[in-house]
C-alpha cells in the first residue's frame, strides 16, 4: 500500500477544502481531518502541517531513541507525512533512520532531506549517504541547503529525477540576503519546492517570493514558523479573536497564520515534546483565516511586540 492509499480516506475528505478560502473546513464530521493542500507541479496532496527536525531529533541531551520513536509514531499517528531533515541537523538523518525502521516505514511518510556541500562528486555522495540513513532509495524531496553551490547539484537533482530517485526539487533559505538570487533562481529555472522563513513577525517573502510561487505552480514549505514568536506572548492569554478562529493555543494561531497564506504549501515546525506535537498538528484541522482574518491577525500580534 503506498502513501496516498493508506489516508485515501482523509484526503478525500479533506480535499474538498479549498486552502485559500475562510472556513476550510466545517461540520461535525470532517474538523478532525487535517487539511491538505497540493503541490503544483505533481498534484499530489500534503497535510499542512510536517516536521522540521533540526536540533529536536537528538538522542544525547536526555532523551533516547525511544522518546524519538514514539515522537515519529505520534506524528504519523496524527496525520503527519512531512519530515524536513539535512546533513546539516547533527544526528538527525540518523535518527529518523532508526525510527523509521522500528515502525516499519510508514507508507505515509513524504521524506524531505537537503544537499548541503559543494562539488558535485560531493553532492552525490552526501545524498547516497542521506539515503542510506534513512534506508530509503529515493526521497519524494531533495533540496539544495542554502542555495549551496546550486547550479552543480540542481543539473544532478534534474537527473536523479529522471533517474527516479527523487520525486521533487527543491532550494531553501532562511537568509533574507538570499532572497534576491532565490528570487532569480525562481524564474529562471524549473524547481517543484521552495523553503523559507515566514511567520507572523519575518513577512518579507510575501512581498515578492510568494507571489512569484503562485505565479510560477512553486510549492512552499515554511521553516522557523515560531522562530522565537513566543517570547512575545508567553503568559499572555489567547485572545477571544485568536480562539474564534480555532485556536486554542499560541503556536496555532502562528501556524494557522503561516499556512493560511495562499501560496503556502505547509509548515514544519521541529519540536521535541510530544505535548507541542499535538498542539501543532492540531492547528492544521478546523478553519483557516481568510486574508482579512489574517490582517486582523496581524494587528493583534503588533499589540505584543
Ligand atoms: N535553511 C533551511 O533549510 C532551514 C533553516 C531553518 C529551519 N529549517 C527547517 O525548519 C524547521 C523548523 O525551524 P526551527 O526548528 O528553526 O524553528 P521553529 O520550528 O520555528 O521553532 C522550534 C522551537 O519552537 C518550540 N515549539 C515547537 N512547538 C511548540 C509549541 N506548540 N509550543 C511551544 N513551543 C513550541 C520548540 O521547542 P520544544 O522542542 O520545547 O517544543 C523549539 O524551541 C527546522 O527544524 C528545519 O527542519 C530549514
Amino acid at each position: 500500500m503506498n502513501r496516498r492509499n493508506f489516508i485515501q480516506s482523509a484526503l478525500v475528505i479533506a480535499s474538498a477544502a479549498s486552502f485559500t478560502s475562510s472556513k476550510a473546513l466545517s461540520g461535525e464530521s470532517i474538523t478532525s481531518a487535517m487539511l491538505t493542500n497540493k503541490i503544483p507541479s505533481s498534484a499530489e496532496s500534503i497535510p499542512v502541517i510536517g516536521m522540521g527536525t533540526n536540533r529536536n531529533l537528538t538522542v544525547r541531551s536526555g532523551s533516547s531513541l525511544a522518546d524519538k520513536v514514539t515522537l515519529i509514531k505520534t506524528f504519523f499517528e496524527l496525520g503527519g507525512e512531512m519530515l524536513d531533515s539535512s546533513p546539516m541537523y547533527g544526528q538527525s538523518e540518523e535518527v529518523i533512520g532508526q525510527c523509521l525502521q522500528q515502525l516499519n516505514y510508514p507508507p505515509q511518510l513524504f521524506s524531505t532531506t537537503k544537499v548541503w556541500t559543494k562539488g558535485k562528486a560531493e553532492g552525490i555522495a552526501q545524498m547516497r549517504h542521506s539515503m542510506k540513513l534513512w534506508g530509503l532509495d529515493r526521497f519524494d524531496l531533495m533540496q539544495i541547503h542554502n542555495l549551496v553551490d546550486w547550479k552543480t547539484h540542481l543539473k544532478t537533482l534534474r537527473q536523479w529525477k529522471d533517474k527516479g530517485l527523487i520525486k521533487h526539487i527543491g532550494i531553501t533559505t532562511s537568509h533574507g540576503r538570499d532572497h534576491q538570487e532565490l528570487e532569480s533562481i525562481m524564474k529562471n529555472e524549473q524547481l517543484d519546492f521552495i523553503q523559507v522563513t515566514y511567520n507572523i513577525r519575518d513577512r518579507e517573502v510575501e512581498n515578492r517570493l510568494l507571489p512569484l510561487a503562485l505565479e510560477k505552480g512553486i510549492a512552499v514549505i515554511v521553516n522557523r514558523p515560531f522562530n522565537g514568536l513566543f517570547g512575545y506572548t508567553q503568559g499572555k492569554e489567547l485572545p477571544d479573536f485568536a480562539k474564534s478562529l480555532g485556536c486554542s493555543s499560541w503556536a496555532q494561531f502562528y501556524l494557522k497564520f503561516a499556512v493560511s497564506h495562499p501560496a503556502v504549501t505547509c509548515a514544519i515546525p521541529a519540536t521535541s515534546k510530544i505535548k507541542h506535537l499535538k498542539d501543532n498538528m492540531d492547528a492544521g484541522r478546523g478553519l483557516l483565516p481568510d486574508n482579512q482574518e489574517r490582517k486582523k491577525m496581524v494587528t493583534l500580534f503588533a499589540q505584543y511586540l
